[in-house]
């Protein structure tokens, strides 16, 4: 079906008491322009105007960085003179369209495509359809204004109601569809006569409803919270609530267990595939992907992420950037830093930290370890305390370990080094030069002992406590010999 869309988001949002303009603010992870934007591509629509004004570069990168270059026209809104001003700034990057438009606000993420779909429905045989919902408080709304036949007549602004109109407790949702022939040359004929001196979008519905071309107007009535306007930050932190709960719910349906949901935080776009466990404080950010599965145990915490099929992340595991194989072991508490590439079966034990670190099947890092800039082969074994010196203070380097290779613990590997495939390391060694595959290398001291020096020096100092006579500090040499 033909379809164009006009996003408005030319205000400032002044209660979001923010530098940062209002529809870039997040909801579920998402910069909230990003819920229309999707919705109307969702719909195939042909076109897709933005109308911005504060900020519109930033607001212009943010949906590109998204949706590609050139996804959506501009139109700006240099001054924000009402929503019928805002929507009439659209009509070059619509021109030529003829058919439904629908008009959506960059500040509602809640809105669903089931919604819109009903509204093209109830639009496609009129010339406009809007969106209504039953408010217990609807002080701020356009209130609907219903007349013979329960048939819309006008909207009415707060401002400008009596008080008769401002306890109709249906109000406007502000999303619309309209025929694009209709829609502009009705916004050609507004009148700024009324309280805020304002061009306003809903006198084109009083138009469509009056006029004889116009005729009926369609409304779809939807539930309260799916329309809600994000205009301050609590009303940011309920939206990010609501979308969250369906994000979890929407998994869940598709066959992922979530233990606590609520507590967990999981952005809008992420998957997770079925039979996956999620425990309780799990958060899964940006794009990030989970495999079937895989079982992510309480506070792990990953971002931009490729999770593997039946890999197992241990409690508060943090992931950025990075790829897990499928059957890998992490944590608890490990940490992969941006660039970690772990192939399958690979084990990342607690308080390891990777970068940059590519790690062949199998390979084994249980304890205590940083591995930075390193590319380790298939099933080599690094033991507890290694560290890959990457930094010089300068520059970065690489550290290679081959296949099979074993690194004891407490080794630290001096960047630019290679340790060939099957080669052994011993526990203690501060390696500088390459090892051959299949070598030994040791850097460790020769171990002397001296027969009865611990005794001779404990001996001492007992005599010397005892000259003093104390008593307590004969327990305390006792103690700490
Ligand atoms: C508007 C409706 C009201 C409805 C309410 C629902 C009008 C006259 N009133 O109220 O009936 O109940 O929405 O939320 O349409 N915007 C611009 N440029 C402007 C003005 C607004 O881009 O010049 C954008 C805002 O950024 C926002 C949206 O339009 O995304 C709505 O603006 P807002 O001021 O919140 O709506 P109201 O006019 O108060
Ligand atoms: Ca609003």
């Amino acid at each position: 079906m033909k379809l164009a869309t006009v996003i408005l988001a030319a205000g400032l949002g002044t209660r979001m008491k923010s530098q940062t303009a209002k529809v870039l603010h997040r909801v579920a992870g998402r910069p909230m322009i990003e819920f229309p934007v999707g919705l109307a591509r969702d719909l195939r629509s042909e076109r897709v105007a933005c109308v911005l004004g504060h900020q519109a570069d930033a607001v212009r990168a943010a949906v590109e960085a998204r949706f590609g270059e050139g996804s959506v026209a501009v139109a700006i809104q240099a001054e924000q003179r009402g929503t019928g001003h805002a929507v009439a700034q659209a009509e070059k990057a619509l021109r030529g369209f003829d058919g439904p438009v629908l008009i959506l606000y960059g500040d509602v993420p809640l809105l669903t495509e089931a919604t819109l779909r009903k509204l093209l429905d109830a639009g496609r045989r009129r010339t406009l359809a809007l969106v209504t919902t039953l408010l217990d408080e609807p002080t701020g709304y356009g209130r609907i204004v219903r007349g013979a036949g329960n048939r819309l007549e006008r909207i009415v602004e707060e401002k400008d109601a009596t008080d008769a109109e401002r306890s109709i407790c249906e109000i406007n949702a502000g999303i619309y569809c309209v025929q694009s022939k209709f829609l502009f040359s009705a916004l050609k004929k507004l009148r700024t006569d009324n309280a805020q001196g304002e061009l306003y979008l809903t006198d084109v519905a009083a138009r469509a409803a009056q006029s004889k071309e116009g005729g009926e107007v369609g409304t779809v009535e939807v539930e309260a919270e799916e329309v809600m306007g994000v205009n301050d930050r609590v009303d940011l932190a309920r939206a990010d609530a609501a979308m969250r709960r369906r994000v979890t719910l929407t998994l869940m349906r598709a066959g992922v267990t979530i233990r606590a949901p609520e507590t967990c935080c999981i952005d809008a776009g992420v998957t997770v595939g079925a039979d996956s466990e999620l425990g309780p404080l799990v958060q899964l950010r940006g794009n990030t992907r989970v495999g079937a599965g895989a079982r992510i145990d309480a506070g792990c915490v990953i971002t931009d992420a490729t999770i593997g099929d039946g890999a197992h992340l241990k409690p508060y595991t943090v992931v950025a950037e990075s790829e897990v194989g499928a059957e890998a072991e992490l944590g608890p508490f490990a940490h992969l830093r941006p660039g970690s590439q772990l192939g399958r079966k690979v084990k990342i034990g607690n308080f390891v930290e990777t970068k940059k670190a590519r790690l062949g099947e199998g390979a084994k890092a249980s304890h205590l370890t940083y591995l930075g800039d390193a590319e380790i082969g298939a099933h080599a074994n690094i033991g507890c305390g290694t560290i890959t010196c990457n930094y010089d203070g300068y520059v970065k380097s690489r550290t290679v370990i081959g296949e099979g290779a074993f690194i004891g613990s407490d080794t630290q590997l001096v960047a630019p080094v290679t340790v060939g495939a099957g080669a052994v390391v011993g526990a203690g060694t501060t390696v500088v030069e390459d090892v051959p595959p299949g070598a030994l290398a040791l850097s460790r001291s020769k171990q002397i002992a001296v027969p009865g020096y611990a005794d001779k020096k404990r001996a001492e100092r007992e005599a010397r406590a005892a000259t003093k006579g104390s008593t307590s500090a004969g327990k305390r040499s006792r103690r700490k010999p």
